[in-house]
């Protein structure tokens, strides 16, 4: 059975706009202070043809402002110097992963364009839209105007992964890069919360692959490297896309890279089954070993649902599950415990356990079947493997829930989850607000925006 169809959440953003009020639905906690920031392609119908993949849309960074009960939010498209190249020239200038430019001298030797379309960091009171293929773009937290890329004081070189990771033990955040060249290699990064980014380490990877993603214990760095090979060439000759030269090798294997944060050099690698991930969870140190959980694919296959969701077809069913790997590094060993057999993505976690030990996580999931958009937010209890979930109501999808503990916190889950969701009926967004601890009491409020937001891939949470 199909769900609904969401394509209409492609479309473009239809207005852009500084902070104003949102009207609220039901009953934002007066404690809930801060601002809920989120970024994804927003801009798709392109510069003379519309571009062939969600992930070739332009990033918009949108902002809700929780304050004294109330919701404002904002959304501005990032001006990216490529943006603005192609609105100048009216026409597609660049290759991106499933388009290419009808000029055939415009894909020949052709370099990405920084869509900055992925997800926000926050990092010394500066917010940063992220895209995998290039350096950060930093936009302002209070109007969302865009500023600029920055390689963080010359820091970063290449590229800068949307998915960076922070650690309260060594009040940093960390991060990385995959640059292809001669040879492809991992860049990982150091951001202090006072004082300059740094480049940690650099290694060489087994061959040119896609990492999405990475995680952080208090004491190491743990990458999987998928068998997702590429071949340049054909990109740099514009015959191909860099999502159609992708190929699923399963015969070489995922590789585990440990990186020791006291001395990034001494990393550890390993080569395990093949399998596919795009985000993790939580990872913490217990005893030799490292755990580290993470949504499981066997390989490459949720990338049809992408394209199929973009396209507005029925799509595939996802085979995925919500698992613990525990990674003996010393003796190069990794084993599986499976938390959650169900479809589900963008697990996260309390902020305040992040590089420790952690029971619980936030995702979103398919409630019945793992077709389509996913329609509910769940929780899971690793600790007694209770899972709960909540759809929003007919017809409303949600987004990854980013967890914001209550001021007074002791337990765990004592916070709010604050995600968007969309209505497919209403061609609208919201802001919402769940109670962690207990999902069963619905959504506590709604704030709507008067139009679309064009579904969102990532965020952050930054208190005010
Ligand atoms: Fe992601």
């Amino acid at each position: 059975m199909q769900m609904p169809s969401t394509v209409r959440m492609f479309e473009d953003l239809p207005r852009e706009h500084g902070f104003e009020p949102l009207v609220v639905e039901g009953h934002i906690p007066n404690e809930l202070h801060g601002t809920l920031y989120r970024n994804g392609p927003s801009l798709f119908s392109g510069h003379g043809q519309r571009v062939q993949h969600w992930f070739d849309g332009d990033g918009a960074v949108s902002g809700v402002r929780f304050s004294g009960g109330r919701a404002s939010g904002g959304v501005r498209v990032v001006q990216s110097e490529g943006l603005l190249r192609e609105r100048e020239a009216g026409e597609t200038l660049y290759p991106g992963y499933s388009t290419l430019p009808r000029k055939w001298t415009r894909r020949f030797m052709g370099r990405p364009k920084n869509c900055a379309n992925t997800s926000v960091a926050a990092w010394q009171e500066r917010l940063f839209a992220l895209f995998e293929q290039g350096l950060p773009t930093e936009v302002c937290p209070e109007t969302l105007e865009t500023l600029g890329e920055s390689n963080l004081g010359g820091a970063v070189r290449g590229t800068f992964s949307a998915h960076p990771h922070y650690l309260p033990s060594r009040r940093a955040l960390y991060n990385f890069g995959v640059n292809y060249g001669v040879g492809t290699r991992l860049a990982v990064y150091e951001m202090p919360d006072e004082g300059a980014a740094r480049r940690l380490v650099e290694i060489p990877l087994a061959g040119a692959t896609m990492v999405h993603d990475f995680i952080a214990t208090d004491r190491h760095l743990v990458f999987f490297a998928p068998p997702l090979r590429m071949n340049p060439l054909p990109i740099l000759l514009g015959l191909k896309t860099y999502g159609e030269q992708l190929t699923w090798k399963p015969e070489e294997g995922t590789e585990v890279i440990v990186v020791p944060l006291d001395d990034p050099a001494a990393y550890t690698r390993f080569t395990v089954e093949p399998f596919y991930q795009w985000h993790f969870g939580a990872a913490w140190e217990q005893g030799d070993e490292i755990c580290v959980e993470f949504v499981y694919y066997p390989d490459y296959h949720s990338a049809i649902l992408l394209d199929d969701l973009f396209a507005g077809r029925p799509t595939v069913e996802i085979k995925s599950d919500f698992r613990r790997a525990r990674i003996n590094p010393s003796q190069k060993q990794l084993h599986w415990e499976v938390l959650w057999d169900n479809s589900a993505e963008f697990p996260q976690v309390s902020p305040r356990t992040l590089g420790g030990p952690t029971r619980y996580t936030y995702l979103t999931a398919h409630a019945d079947q793992a077709f389509g958009l996913q329609d509910v937010v769940a929780k899971v209890d690793a600790k007694t493997g209770r899972v709960q979930t909540l759809g929003f109501g007919a017809h409303q999808y949600p987004s990854e829930p980013l967890f914001v503990p209550r001021a007074s916190a002791r337990a765990e889950d004592d916070g709010y989850l604050v995600c968007y969701g969309y209505d497919v009926a209403e061609h609208r967004s919201f802001a919402a607000v769940l109670d962690a601890r207990d999902l069963d009491q619905g959504v506590l409020a709604r704030a709507w925006f008067d139009h679309h937001l064009p579904h969102t891939f990532h965020g952050v949470w930054v208190g005010a």
